[in-house]
């Protein structure tokens, strides 16, 4: 496995690797893998004969108030478990080699980034389209892998490159969970051991939630008890829950479409997101 820590050479690189008809597939991270990180990797190598997984905490998405510096993270153990899942290249580049001048230019995606995370994360989605942008330029991949446990950037992220043309096809892959159904993060390793039991109660209310739709309860009856349920759970603070369509993030009051219902809660300084898709044919 390569490794490569420069902008130039990580272009170079892409750039003979084009040359030689080769199909790049590219991985985002922030790093501190797990299992769903890793999942991206074998979705990542459907799509693609090089992989480049990229390793970068990018305080661009970060507020001032935000857990930037508490971001874990393990740059050799994160180099071998992508190793042994067959990645070709790690590109790990530095904060001043991605950002050497202060940006002047950023990538503004409107309107859906207004809601859910984008409510109370000035500046998140600005930032994380923006080292998006750069990592497709510096990469130059034909397929990108996202996760859908961050439904809001997947969607995000498609539609900066459907409004930009970029061409890079997008590829979101399934959430991954813990055995009792937490929604695997690089955040959880920071809960307390009593948060850590508690936090199962986000995907415990989703799938109840999806569940009562499915039956035909209203999704105001589902999401008043979602509520309900997180905030008996001890230290478990609600940012929100919401549900809204897919990926137009429209408010959604009948389930007369696919529909999202994404939530956002606190354990102490460790924020959680969670969500889940409801097919309208499901
Ligand atoms: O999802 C993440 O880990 C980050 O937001 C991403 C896409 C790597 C951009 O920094």
């Amino acid at each position: 496995m390569e490794r490569i820590s420069t902008v130039s050479a990580m272009q170079a690189r892409a750039k003979a690797l084009r040359l030689n008809g080769r199909r790049i597939g590219l991985i985002p991270t922030m790093g501190y893998l797990h299992e769903g990180h890793l999942s991206l990797i074998d979705e990542a190598k459907k799509y693609s004969d090089i992989t480049v997984l990229s390793i970068f905490v990018n305080p661009a998405q970060f507020a001032p108030n935000e857990d930037y510096n508490n971001y874990p993270g393990d740059i050799e153990r994160d180099i071998s478990l992508a190793e042994k899942r067959g990645v070709d290249i790690v590109f790990y580049p530095s904060v001043e080699e991605m950002y050497p001048d202060k940006q002047l230019t950023w990538i503004n995606v409107e309107t859906i980034t207004e809601v859910l995370c984008g409510a109370n994360r000035e500046g998140h989605f600005r930032g994380v389209s923006t080292v998006v942008t750069k990592l497709f330029n510096i990469v130059k991949p034909h397929v990108a892998v996202f996760g859908q446990k961050d439904a809001q950037q997947a969607a995000v992220i498609q539609k900066m490159v459907d409004d930009l043309n970029m061409d890079v096809m997008i590829h979101i892959a399934s959430i991954v969970r813990e055995p009792d159904g937490l929604a695997m993060s690089s955040r959880n390793i920071r809960l307390t051991p009593e948060d850590r039991k508690n936090a199962v109660i986000l995907s415990q209310v989703l799938f109840r939630a999806k569940e009562g739709i499915l039956k035909g309860e209203s999704i105001h009856s589902v999401l008043a008890a979602a509520i309900k349920d997180i905030q008996a759970v001890a230290h478990a603070e609600l940012e929100y829950i919401e549900a809204r369509s897919y990926p137009d993030l429209e408010p959604m009051t009948d389930f007369n479409n696919d529909l999202l219902i994404a939530l956002a809660t606190h354990f102490g300084n460790v924020r959680l997101i969670d969500n889940i898709l409801i097919e309208k044919s499901s």
